[in-house]
């Protein structure tokens, strides 16, 4: 039975707002899961939205999050290698990742070198030597982001990726840009422990009313599909970006 749930929404003045509450919110699931589990277990998201938040965490007082205990995935990745501007690794690398003492063994980027279907596979076996013994992974925080067609890590509209209900990792493709992508599944995001949308500007208005209060179906807008089974669901938005809200 489908679990209604009403994802909360905390709006911010601006972009510098809204990264400084993301790393807040990055600082209490860290340090809440460590002090559960020794471990804290976060996907990252890709697009540009989240780097104001990585190097935000790449400085102080942030140096202080418990980074050695830290695991850190993807969301989705472009199919193209680590070096390419389009990389969501390279982006997070660079913003963050290089700068914060995070071991190297802890990082766990989608293989983009053979097949997008084989490395997908590939990664999905990784995620389930990392979370065995469990029907779905069970990452700590998950961050996504929310693309004006209403897809959300590399799930797009009319796409095999967004229906695939069994996988946890899947070859996915873009309608524009880097068209082969990877993605986590839906029902592989949606066993996360918590779900935070980032979203900022006004180009996100019209999308965001829609995900939050429009009656386009999931598969038109596939993060609507992002429905934590037991997992706490946020939106966390700039004022742009919330403003075609009712
Ligand atoms: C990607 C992302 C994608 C992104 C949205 C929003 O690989 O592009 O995972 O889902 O989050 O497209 O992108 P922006 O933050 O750049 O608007």
């Amino acid at each position: 039975m489908e679990r209604a749930i009403k994802p909360e929404l905390r709006v911010f003045p601006d972009q510098e707002a809204l990264a400084e509450a993301a790393a807040r919110m990055w600082r209490e699931a860290a340090e809440g899961a460590v002090a559960e589990r020794g471990k804290f277990q976060v996907v990252l998201s890709g697009g540009s939205t989240p780097r104001a938040l990585y190097r935000l965490l790449a400085q102080p007082p942030w140096h202080s999050l418990p980074w050695t205990e830290t695991e850190i995935f993807w969301g989705d990745e472009r199919h193209v290698p680590p070096y390419d501007a389009a990389s969501n690794q390279r982006l997070a690398r660079e913003a963050l990742l290089d700068r914060a003492p995070i071991p190297a063994a802890n990082i766990h980027p989608m293989p983009t070198a053979s097949a997008p279907e084989s490395d997908a596979a590939a990664y999905e076996a990784q995620l389930r030597q990392v979370f065995s013994g469990c029907e779905w992974p069970a990452f700590d925080l998950a961050w996504l982001g929310l693309g004006e067609d209403g897809h959300t890590a590399s799930l797009f509209p009319g796409d095999a990726a967004t229906k695939e209900k069994t996988r946890w990792a899947t070859a996915a493709h873009a309608p524009a840009g880097i068209s082969d992508r990877i993605t986590l599944t839906a029902p592989a995001l949606n066993a996360a422990r918590q779900v935070v949308f980032l979203v900022s500007g006004a180009a996100k208005a019209d999308i965001l009313r829609e995900v939050l209060q429009g009656r386009l179906s999931a598969l038109d807008a596939p993060a609507k599909l992002i429905k934590p089974v037991s997992g706490r669901l946020c939106f966390l938005a700039d004022r742009d970006a919330a403003g075609a809200l009712r």
